[in-house]
């Protein structure tokens, strides 16, 4: 009887220790990075076309999302009752803004400059964002008792993606075979600095979800919709960046075809991408009661890396050198409310 009044309390959100509203022990702060593209080829992996450009695909998928999170965080501020917390949204916001705005400079210096169109990709992304996700969902205004609802469903979305780019960031910390095959070092310093800061900031979306009201249910029915989306959106850009490339332009690649995730599978099994089976895997544990973002992954670990990383360490003589008083080129933090 004891472990079934277990799981309702779980399920309802109680444990027999209230959880504390962040789980969040370092400050999240932001590093104003930048990153010369001028030397990177389009085959960031040497020989790799696949893998590249299944990689590459990220910096087009990221950043409209990445700045709707800070659009919907800005939003929820002022719902926050819990000091640490809000400093953890804040902290969130403006590691999230900096991340879009990396991605989009490997997109525009990078991808663009390389011959490859991504207005195709991108404008799937700003559909999904700033149409299907908007505030008003396809410019219909909602009645005002739907507004808190539809923010915390969003919310919950945002808390289900953070669980993936906590894993996909871990996965690009503890992949050697980058390294071994001469990965170009400014795309992967850009993936594993991004990587790093979602491990750092893993906790928050949980957490502000939590804190909000958000439930357990919705959010196991919303990852069961939600991770086949984004493998299915993942494979939908590559494919598109992969057509435009002759040397596998033959392969006619896109979404419903078997050749792009045959070759999802192959590349998986050589450690040149995550396994779309090892994906599903490491989301389990989000479907259960009890998960706990801090459990998924190693803040020790990002923590190191940040103090390797070369975005990182120059953008942290940057500030150094505007406590001293210089002048500095730091992009600005997003606006908050
Ligand atoms: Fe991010
Ligand atoms: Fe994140």
């Amino acid at each position: 009887m004891n472990a079934i009044a277990n799981v309702v309390n779980a399920l309802r959100g109680r444990g027999r220790e209230p959880r504390p509203a962040s789980k969040t022990e370092i400050e999240l702060k932001q590093r104003a990075v930048k990153f010369d593209w001028k030397q990177t080829p389009i085959d960031w992996l040497p020989n790799e076309p696949f893998s590249s450009y299944f990689i590459n695909e990220i910096n087009l998928i990221l950043p409209e999302g990445e700045f709707w999170f800070c659009r919907l965080y800005n939003k929820a501020l002022p719902m926050i009752t819990d000091e640490k917390l809000r400093e953890d949204v804040r902290g969130f916001i403006k590691q999230e803004a900096m991340h879009a705005r990396g991605h989009n400079t490997a997109t525009d210096e990078y991808l663009a400059q390389r011959g490859i169109n991504p207005e195709r990709n991108r404008a799937v992304m700003k559909h999904l964002f700033n149409v299907i996700l908007d505030d008003k969902p396809f410019g219909k205004t909602l009645p005002k008792w739907a507004e808190k609802q539809w923010l915390l469903a969003r919310l919950g979305l945002i808390a289900t993606i953070e669980h993936l780019t906590c894993v996909l960031g871990m996965y690009a910390l503890e992949n050697k075979e980058w390294d071994k095959l001469g990965a170009d070092p400014v795309l992967l310093d850009l993936i594993r600095w991004h990587g790093a800061e979602e491990v750092e900031h893993r906790s928050v979306a949980f957490d502000l979800y939590q804190h909000l009201g958000g439930s357990y249910f919705s959010r196991y029915y919303m990852t069961l919709l939600v991770f086949p989306m984004i493998f299915g959106i993942w494979v939908d850009g590559a494919a598109n960046l992969m057509s435009q490339d002759q040397r596998l332009a033959k392969h006619k690649p896109a979404f419903y075809k078997p050749w792009v995730w045959v070759n999802w599978f192959k590349e998986s099994r050589r450690g040149l991408l995550p396994s779309p089976l090892w994906l599903a895997y490491r989301t389990l544990p989000y479907f259960s009661p009890w998960y706990d973002p801090s459990h998924e992954g190693s803040t020790e670990l990002a923590a190191e890396y940040l103090t390797r990383s070369p975005a990182a360490k120059a953008a942290t003589s940057v500030a150094a050198a505007a406590h001293g008083g210089k002048r500095h080129s730091a992009p600005q933090a997003v606006t908050m409310a």
